[in-house]
């Protein structure tokens, strides 16, 4: 059984170290998973009206949604923003919640991990997702909790993590990730 993991990135910028973090990551799953960045950057902002009649719903968000859908977990990473998550992933969150009763988030296994250059590794950032993730019915793992503080310096000049505990770390949390997926999906 092949599991589809989708890959949500917070930050919309070039060659961002939260992108750099997610390609390694992606490299870190079993052959069992397949990881699918889903990009975010291009969704028009939620309004609910747009949602009103199908012909007025962006094609933006319903190829999230359709993207999302197909997808059976969640991996999250984030940068904080003035010690919040991202407006582009709280849109994303939005978009995908709507319209009501036919969430995409609900009862996906997720997994969110945060970054910053600085020392507080996106605490506030991860702890405001999660709190969005759990009206969502994201079934989000707990543990290990994952806040990479002092980012730049965990990565080489081509972006992977090369800091040797760091990877030793992430590569624990991506497999206790497939293995909370493989227990929610009972596969
Ligand atoms: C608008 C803005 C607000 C920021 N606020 C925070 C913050 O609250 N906490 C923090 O640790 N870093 C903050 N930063 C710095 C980011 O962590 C840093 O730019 C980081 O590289 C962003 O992640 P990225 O490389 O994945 O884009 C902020 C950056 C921007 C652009």
């Amino acid at each position: 059984m092949i599991f589809k993991v989708a890959m949500i990135v917070g930050s919309l910028r070039n060659n961002s170290y939260s992108g750099q973090v997610a390609d390694s990551l992606a490299h870190m799953f079993s052959s069992r998973v397949e990881v699918h960045r889903i990009p975010i950057g291009e969704l028009v902002l939620y309004n609910p009206d747009l949602d009103e009649e199908i012909s007025a719903t962006p094609e933006s968000w319903q190829s999230f949604r359709e993207s999302m859908r197909a997808c059976d977990a969640v991996m999250f990473v984030t940068p904080e923003y003035n010690r919040a998550l991202p407006a582009a992933l709280k849109n994303a969150l939005d978009v995908g919640s709507r319209p009501y009763g036919e969430s995409i988030w609900n009862n996906k296994p997720g997994c969110c991990i945060s970054l910053s250059p600085g020392m507080i590794g996106g605490f506030s950032a991860q702890h405001q997702l999660r709190q969005s993730l759990v009206t969502l019915n994201v079934r989000v793992m707990q543990q290990p909790e994952a806040y990479l503080s002092q980012v730049h310096k965990l990565l080489d000049d081509n972006g992977a993590v090369s800091q040797a505990d760091t990877r030793e770390f992430l590569q624990g949390v991506v497999a206790d990730f497939e293995q909370w997926i493989s227990i929610l999906s009972d596969k």
